[in-house]
């Protein structure tokens, strides 16, 4: 007998394992002319699952303090044997996952993936995209470097013009009224252990919505399907999608790997507290639009504040955003080209104003 068979044979007796993997089994995905953006959600994962596992080796040298932490990751890029490059992966992979969720939540969208039942899928999906963009903008201090000091600078100031409890969340996040080293450790603790821990409970939920409630095949594709056989309408997740989605892994490996090694992360000069801020102080790209709307939004409009305006707009598109499924259904005839409509405007206006903001400097 081969081996596989005598261990599936153990594992079965002791722990029931052909019980346990048969809804694995059984498990289909859909096949459709669109099925391809599938990918996109495991891609993201996996980006995940490589942040986890370089933030570990990371840890072994950093140190979450004012005074050591530029030193530490220079150490880390100079002195430990192929440390530049696992910081180097760490932040092109924080990028990507970024990239790679936000064209997941837009494929979702566009093929109407977050329609009933899965409207809390795709609330869970939106958290997680808020944790991604949390875990960039508190990785972004730990180097504390002249750049990242700045932009953080700026971006609390940002969080501070909140309504109501802006000044509390401008302390809570600085822990303090300035960014100091109390602000390093404080993101330090947000970035390995707050966000993690809430991240891998969404996750999980996340996974779970979607393997309970299977892929959905998007309303323009199901007439099409259905004259068609079985086979040629959906396929097996294992091996079948499986073994798809690891060579699309192994691309996402490929391309983060030429990146890591071809242009690898800089380092920047040690953040001095008591400098000025240098000219060109800019967030992480995935921040710019917002960014670059409030510089342009002018001091007053009427008799309100053009920041404060700025991030309430930036606030009640984010939770029209979140709560989408919910008035969107489509048996409203309105709303089948009112979210293609406002998909495709939320990505012209992503795209034209991070543009604009690095051209505009
Ligand atoms: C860390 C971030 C995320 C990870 C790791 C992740 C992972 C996944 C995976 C593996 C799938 C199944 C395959 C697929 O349909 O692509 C999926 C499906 C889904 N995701 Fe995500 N996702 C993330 C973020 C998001 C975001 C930002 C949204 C939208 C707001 C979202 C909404 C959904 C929905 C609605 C489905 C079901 C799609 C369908 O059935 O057609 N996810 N996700």
């Amino acid at each position: 007998m081969p081996v596989w068979a005598r261990v599936r044979g153990w594992l079965d007796e002791r722990f029931g394992w052909n019980e346990l993997t048969a809804p694995l089994r059984k498990k289909t995905v859909p096949i459709h002319r669109h099925s391809y953006w599938y990918y996109l959600g495991g891609i993201t994962l996996f980006l995940f699952l490589v942040q986890v596992f370089t933030g570990m080796l990371l840890l072994l040298y950093y140190r979450p303090t004012a005074s050591e932490a530029f030193e530490s990751v220079q150490y880390i890029m100079t002195q430990v044997r192929f440390g530049w490059l696992v910081r180097s992966i760490h932040s092109w992979a924080a990028n990507l996952m970024i990239l790679t969720a936000f064209a997941h939540m837009f494929s979702v969208l566009f093929l109407r993936g977050y329609q009933k039942p899965r409207e809390l899928t795709w609330v869970s999906g939106m958290v997680l995209l808020f944790l991604a963009m949390g875990f960039g903008f508190s990785g972004y201090l730990l180097p504390w470097n002249t750049l990242a000091f700045f932009a953080t600078k700026v971006g609390t100031d940002i969080a501070g013009q909140v309504p109501f409890a802006g000044k509390w969340l401008l302390v809570f996040l600085r822990g303090g009224e300035d960014v100091t080293g109390a602000t390093l450790t404080r993101f330090f603790g947000f970035h390995v252990a707050l966000l993690p821990g809430i991240t891998t409970l969404l996750l999980a939920l996340h996974l779970a919505l979607v393997q309970r409630l299977g892929i959905s095949v998007p309303p323009g594709q199901r007439a099409e399907r259905e004259s068609l056989p079985r086979e040629r309408r959906e396929m097996r997740f294992f091996p079948n999608f499986l073994l798809r989605e690891l060579m699309a892994w192994y691309v996402a490996l490929g391309v983060l790997g030429a990146l890591a090694a071809l242009a690898p992360w800089e380092l920047g000069t040690k953040a001095d507290p008591f400098a000025s801020a240098p000219a060109g102080i800019r967030p992480e790209w995935y921040f710019m639009f917002m960014f670059q709307t409030l510089k342009l939004i002018p001091a007053r409009v009427w008799l309100i504040d053009g920041e404060l305006l700025g991030v309430l707009a930036f606030g009640a598109a984010g939770l029209l955003w979140l709560l989408l499924p919910f008035f969107a259904r489509d048996q409203w005839r309105w709303t089948r080209q009112g979210v293609t409509g406002a998909g495709i405007f939320a990505l012209a206006y992503i795209a034209g104003t991070t543009l604009y903001g690095y051209v505009a400097k």
